[in-house]
């Protein structure tokens, strides 16, 4: 595995395998990997001649008062994790590197970003379409892997290579989780012991609400009321949102029918958690 700091030696790695006539599998990352990581890694390892991976917090999608500054970092171990997962190329920039001068122009998304996670952190969604952009454009992968547990970035990703007619196919897998049903993710490792224990009543509402759906119901209203009385009586978290919409528009839903997401962010004292089911109602 090839480590890469600077943009372009990482555009002159590609262009020569580009040459090669290979394709190339680009799993974005900001570090601290976990298995839901991995399982991208797996994935595009299998489905490409070239996996390129990048690590880089990115700070343009951190909000004033959001946890930049504290996200999680060990690269030492990302190293050793992505050896072993045989990726090709690690991009690895510095923030310098990435923004070295104050940007003249960004990303904005106009649509799918002013409800979910997007309504609480306005920009975030501006940010991470802005990096994608420079990546992908670093990168020109085959494919792109994300994770569904992001639910609402994989549906603003859609749009991009979409509406910027980027040569990419967008790879979306299913979420990772803990044994006990927890969503993998990096920020977990935040939670204190006891909210640990409680966070496993996220994903059993979700599983509920979707029995209920199954079984007839269709009202959005019951189910979130539903979500939220197993959330309250299970854990000491704060409710941020918890949604009915359609996906991957994004919109609220009078009657749930068709492609459909149910997606809830809780927050413990010192993290916000998120996770989602979707799911296809006739
Ligand atoms: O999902 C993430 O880790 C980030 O939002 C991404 C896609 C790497 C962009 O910074």
């Amino acid at each position: 595995m090839k480590v890469v700091t600077t943009i372009t030696e990482m555009q002159s790695e590609i262009n020569r395998q580009k040459e090669l006539g290979k394709s190339i599998g680009f799993v974005p990352t900001m570090g601290f990997l976990h298995e839901g990581h991995l399982t991208l890694m797996k994935k595009a390892r299998q489905e490409n001649d070239i996996v390129v991976i990048s690590i880089f917090v990115n700070p343009i999608q951190f909000g004033p008062g959001e946890d930049y500054e504290t996200y999680p970092r060990d690269f030492e171990r990302d190293l050793e994790l992505a050896q072993g997962e045989k990726i090709d190329y690690l991009f690895h920039p510095s923030v310098e590197e990435m923004y070295p001068h104050s940007s003249t122009v960004k990303v904005v998304v106009q649509e799918r970003t002013d409800v979910l996670c997007g309504k609480s952190r306005p920009g975030h969604f501006d940010g991470v379409a802005t990096i994608l952009t420079k990546l992908f454009t670093i990168m020109m992968p085959t494919r792109a892997y994300f994770g569904k547990k992001d639910a609402q970035q994989v549906a603003v990703v859609e749009g991009l290579i979409s509406d910027f007619h980027f040569p990419i196919q967008l790879v979306p897998v299913d979420i990772v989780r803990e044994e006990d049903g927890l969503a993998k993710s990096s920020r977990n490792v935040k939670l204190l012991h006891d909210e640990r224990k409680q966070a496993t009543a996220l994903y059993r509402s979700l599983q509920i609400a979707r029995e209920t759906i199954e079984n007839g119901e269709r009202n959005p209203i019951n189910v979130i009321q539903l979500i939220e009385r197993h959330i309250k009586d299970e854990t000491s978290g704060i409710v941020d949102y918890i949604e009915v919409y359609s996906y991957p528009s994004l919109n609220r839903l009078e009657k749930i029918k068709g492609s459909i997401i149910i997606a809830l962010a809780v927050k413990f004292s010192r993290v916000r958690l998120i996770d989602n089911v979707m799911m296809d109602v006739n």
